[in-house]
């Protein structure tokens, strides 16, 4: 697909076809993730991988709210769910290295999380790579309180933190839950952009 297609085409989707997504094409989107940029080349980023029924249902069980609404019925027919990890520990050690020379490990070194930021961008590339092979994806976030549950229930170490969730599943003609753009416009580039001053 042309890269502009791509772009274009990508929305995010809330509700799946009961049909199951090619391993092959869910370890090309991860192989994709990892070469998405990251600061000092640093790689602080995992990403669990969710395609058993009984393993998806483990995580809706610990992540979903209680009552079932429409968002969560469709997100839940997603055959297969990518949990994205971000790993600040990884940007310290590497920072504190003779090239960048910050041992102190201090974040206030850091102007803004670059490994949620690496690990978003990563997620992109997910996302991306799906419309490439015309599926449909959702990110979305995990309640910071359900956190520490999700990463009892899947032994994920404390310093790997979950940026958010990505469902994949083939398409069909219901996009699934409304999302925010039917109720608000894309803003103009103009209102955003700044050329020269601000
Ligand atoms: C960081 C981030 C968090 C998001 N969280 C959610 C979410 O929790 N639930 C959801 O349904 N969509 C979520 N979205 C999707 C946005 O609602 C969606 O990207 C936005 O409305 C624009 O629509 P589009 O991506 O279909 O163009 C999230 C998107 C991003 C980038």
């Amino acid at each position: 697909m042309e890269f502009q297609d791509i772009v274009r085409k990508r929305r995010m989707i809330r509700n799946y076809a009961d049909r199951p997504v090619d391993p092959t094409v869910v370890d090309r989107m991860l192989a994709n993730a990892v070469r998405a940029p990251s600061a000092g080349f640093s790689q602080g980023w995992a990403f669990l991988v969710l395609d058993r029924p009984e393993d998806l249902d483990r995580f809706w069980a610990c992540t979903a709210p209680q009552d079932e609404d429409d968002w969560l019925r469709g997100m839940r027919t997603a055959p297969v769910l990518i949990v994205p990890l971000s790993h600040k520990a990884a940007y310290l050690e590497r920072y504190a290295q003779p090239d960048k020379g910050w041992t102190d490990r201090d974040e206030a070194r850091w102007p803004v999380p670059y490994w949620d930021i690496d690990t978003g961008m990563a997620s992109l590339l997910i996302l991306q790579t799906a419309v490439d092979e015309g599926l449909g994806a959702c990110f979305f976030g995990v309640p910071p309180d359900r956190i520490p549950a999700f990463r009892a229930e899947f032994g994920v170490p404390d310093g790997y933190t979950p940026i958010g969730a990505i469902t994949v599943g083939h398409r069909t003609d219901d996009l699934g839950a409304v999302g925010s753009p039917t109720k608000r416009a894309r803003r103009p580039v103009d209102d955003v952009v700044h050329r020269g001053d601000w």
